[in-house]
């Protein structure tokens, strides 16, 4: 863990909680990237991704490894959410057909939906959580039994939330019923290990800028072997299909038909090195030092007069949720980034179906990960048991 602060420029500045946010970049991520954009301003861009062909190519290989996939089948693309979106819209969805989704659905891929529903005609169906805050099982199963769904939309790790919901158990709910299972990994990868086969998911989306310590910018869809050819892209360009005569083209047979020509290759190379790196830990250790320094947070959250920990699950994960009785979150978190500590704030807007069930507008969070250390953790509850005392800054 020394090796892996030594290796993160931001540790000396920033005591960081907000690695579900966008985490701090080690400096192997750094050094590709800058090294790109060096190369790019010596040589030519075009002449640049020529030559640093083999470490963007490196970037699909460390996804497919991360993932349990093959190269072919992960694209790039600049965000999670585009990744969703580049699947979602592409698929037949009709009149009627049903989507099922849970209250953790998360606010871009909602409000994707909310859209295809006005176009399609397409319902939403809400699976309901059970008694511990995460996916109702049996009640998808339900779901699943009385008509045919066209899809199950799932967010893995929740963005307003420490739980992680069952993903590999809804994945084999799916595949009985023959359902597309849509992943969201977004919050998943890089602190949890990620197969798709025992996912059992048909679609995976992520990002780089989170638990991949990746940086900004890069996002990612793993979409599986047998149905790269079944969905045809909502949107083309010449790098996702050929023109093969004026009037004709043809798609391209692999994911990156869900790709753009465009791209930030310094931004892409340096996912790759992310990943890598993240490989490098192993992402079993990096899930087990995270769930221990967690609850190690939660422990301590607990004990402090006026907080109050939201997290639920039978399963939690690196991110922590409170709130502080009598304090506003946005404002406590600009009281906290005026001391050098960074926490995030999630309100309603990014997750109405699962804030408003339970009474909440907003609320602070803060997550760890392996670079985090237990003194950290003394510090920033001792900080927080002083703002939320009404104390002034510490000399
Ligand atoms: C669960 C979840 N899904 C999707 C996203 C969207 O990611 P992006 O901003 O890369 O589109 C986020 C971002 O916070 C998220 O937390």
């Amino acid at each position: 863990m020394d090796r892996a602060r030594a290796l993160t420029p931001g540790c000396d500045e920033v005591l960081h909680l907000n690695h579900a946010g966008a985490s701090l970049l080690p400096q192997p991520v750094l050094d590709a990237m800058i090294g790109h954009l060096q190369l790019e301003a010596r040589t030519g861009g075009y002449e640049a991704a020529e030559d640093a062909a083999p470490a963007l190519q490196r970037t699909y290989g460390a996804l497919a490894e991360l993932l349990g996939a093959a190269p072919d089948q992960i694209a790039l693309l600049d965000s999670a959410s585009r990744a969703w979106d580049m699947a979602v819209y592409s698929l037949p969805i009709e009149p009627r057909d049903r989507v099922l989704i849970g209250r953790a659905e998360y606010g871009s891929n909602a409000i994707s939906l909310l859209q295809l529903q006005r176009r399609t005609g397409c319902q939403l169906v809400l699976v309901e959580d059970d008694e511990h805050g995460q996916l109702d099982l049996e009640a998808l199963e339900r779901a699943l039994t009385v008509d045919e769904a066209a899809l199950v939309s799932l967010v893995h790790v929740p963005t307003q939330s420490g739980l992680v919901n069952p993903a590999a158990e809804v994945g084999r709910l799916c595949r009985e019923a023959g359902v597309l299972f849509v992943l969201d990994a977004c919050q998943s990868a890089g602190q949890l290990p990620l197969d798709v086969t025992e996912l059992g998911c048909g679609i995976l989306t992520g990002n780089g800028r989170k638990f991949l310590r990746g940086p900004r910018g890069t996002g990612f869809l793993y979409v599986h072997p047998e149905l790269i050819g079944r969905i045809e892209p909502a949107m083309l360009d010449l790098h996702a299909a050929r023109w093969t005569s004026p009037d004709e083209y043809e798609i391209r047979e692999d994911a990156g038909r869900f790709e753009m020509w465009e791209r930030d290759a310094a931004a892409q190379i340096g996912l790759g090195v992310a990943v890598d790196h993240a490989l490098g830990w192993g992402i079993d250790a990096i899930a087990e030092r995270n769930t221990a320094l967690a609850s190690g947070l939660r422990a301590r959250l607990a004990e402090i007069p006026g907080v109050t920990v939201r997290d639920r699950g039978e399963q939690l994960c690196a991110i922590t949720t409170f709130t502080v009785d009598g304090m506003d979150p946005e404002d406590l978190r600009t009281r906290l980034r005026a001391e050098g500590t960074n926490v995030s704030v999630t309100t309603l807007d990014s997750a109405q179906l699962d804030l408003s069930n339970r009474g909440l507008e907003s609320l602070v969070r803060a997550s760890v990960h392996y670079v985090t250390t237990d003194d950290e953790l003394d510090r920033f509850a001792d900080q927080l048991r002083r703002l939320s005392s009404g104390g002034a800054p510490a000399s």
